[in-house]
């Protein structure tokens, strides 16, 4: 079997790691028994490019229950655990080509390797699998059946790609599921990116201004969840509704060239390139802290940063310290990258067992229609999505009312008003 991982010695410990986090992914496990059973992947070739976890190898296991050969390659240099691969790879039979800190060329290698078993289905958080399956590795496309997307940025690239009428197979959105992005982007991110923040630095939140930028999903989680810990919380947007509902969440909502004035903490979350850049570092407080936990490490401009500064240097693990000419200290976290994988764990997996019963379910949906599936860019059907939360809410100990008939009657009705 092949693998590239950093350690197999690390095994054991990523076995107890990966077992510890199965217990909060009922759902997902729900799906692997009927896997087990039913064996929808039999003979399918999965390469799945996501960051290599506790909660994603509970995903490759259920894959592997379901009949499919698995592959997983990283989806970030910096999110891979290295005992998670190790046990992957020894205890659960699992291919893993991945390593913590691989440079670029490693984590395209890695990629290649996994699109070398000429795959049926790809999984996908960032769209790096088939942007190469558009590019340099065109020739396998034609073997694709479909593929899954996790992540709002990796969306955005596939509906680029289908808008140009280039897509060369049929995309699954996970991320446009409801019970994705509602629960993973808010509740997962605003916690874990808290999560790194803190891992990172042991700063106190409570009394100090955190700026989110980018007011979708991800930047409310993390809004909330900065306010919650006491901080002031100042929001930017380029969104003229998103900033008004930021701001009748109580938050203040300016533009960075004045927030960079009075934030301690900055936030990026907005999917876009050179968010913080130059203008606003100028302007920054001595030891601001400067990370991001959108998908790439292009919101924050470091090369300009690198450019004003007059020294550079490590000051503690995952905290790099920009000196400005002037002498004030910019402390990047993370090398830029999501702070809340390469510094904490990721989202918890009682929010990724949601995300990633998605995932195994819009593969199985992919295995059984993607003969009468267009190439363009899907959402999860709805009856899956109602499906996930239904089973959710039943291991969460919630039952919900039901309509009564009159009710039923009085929803489809048009006759009575006022
Ligand atoms: N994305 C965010 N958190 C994650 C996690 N714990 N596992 C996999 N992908 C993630």
């Amino acid at each position: 079997m092949k693998h590239d991982v950093k350690s197999l010695t690390l095994a054991p410990h990523g076995k107890k790691r990966i077992e510890w986090a199965d217990q909060f992914m009922p759902v997902l496990k729900i799906i692997r028994e009927r896997f087990e059973k039913e064996k929808p992947f039999r003979g399918a070739r999965i390469t799945a490019c996501l960051h290599v976890t506790t909660e994603t190898a509970n995903l490759m296991r259920t894959l592997k229950a379901g009949g499919a050969q698995v592959m997983l390659v990283p989806s970030n240099p910096l999110s891979t655990q290295d005992d998670t691969a190790a046990a992957l790879v020894k205890d659960y039979g699992i291919s893993v080509l991945a390593k913590f800190g691989e440079n670029r060329q490693l984590y395209y290698k890695h990629l290649n390797a996994g699109l070398d078993q000429k795959p049926h289905i790809t999984m996908d958080d960032g769209a790096d699998l088939v942007s190469l399956l558009h590019s340099k590795r065109k020739n396998l496309s034609s073997l694709v059946w479909g593929s899954t997307e996790e992540t709002t940025t990796g969306v955005i690239r596939l509906k680029a790609l289908a808008a140009q009428g280039k897509l060369l197979f049929p995309v699954v959105a996970v991320n446009d599921a409801k019970t994705k992005h509602f629960f993973d982007n808010r509740y997962g991110t605003g916690q874990s990116t808290m999560d790194g923040i803190i891992r990172a630095t042991n700063v106190l939140l409570a009394g100090k201004t955190v700026v989110i930028a980018g007011y979708g999903w991800c930047g409310r989680g993390a809004a909330m969840r900065a306010d919650g810990l006491g901080a002031k919380v100042v929001v930017t947007e380029v969104d003229h509704i998103k900033a008004i509902e930021a701001a009748m969440d109580g938050f203040d909502v300016m533009p960075m060239s004045e927030a960079a004035k009075i934030g301690d903490i900055f936030i990026t979350l907005t999917g876009d390139i050179h968010v913080l850049r130059p203008e606003h570092f100028r302007k920054m407080k001595d030891g601001a802290i400067v990370c991001n936990s959108g998908h790439f490490d292009v919101e924050i401009d470091l090369k300009g940063l690198k450019k004003i500064s007059r020294g550079v240097k490590e000051v503690r693990d995952f905290v790099t310290q920009y000196t400005l000419r002037g002498g004030r200290r910019i402390n990047v976290l993370a090398e830029g990258r999501l702070v809340n994988l390469a510094a904490a764990e990721g989202h918890p997996a009682s929010v990724m067992d949601m995300s990633f019963a998605n995932q195994a379910l819009a593969a199985e949906y992919i295995v059984k229609r993607h003969k009468k599936l267009d190439n363009e860019v899907y959402s999860v059907p709805q009856n899956i999505d109602e499906k996930i939360a239904a089973l959710k809410l039943s291991s969460m100990g919630v039952t919900i009312d039901r309509l009564t008939a009159e009710q039923k009657k009085y929803l489809s009705a048009w006759e009575m008003g006022t």
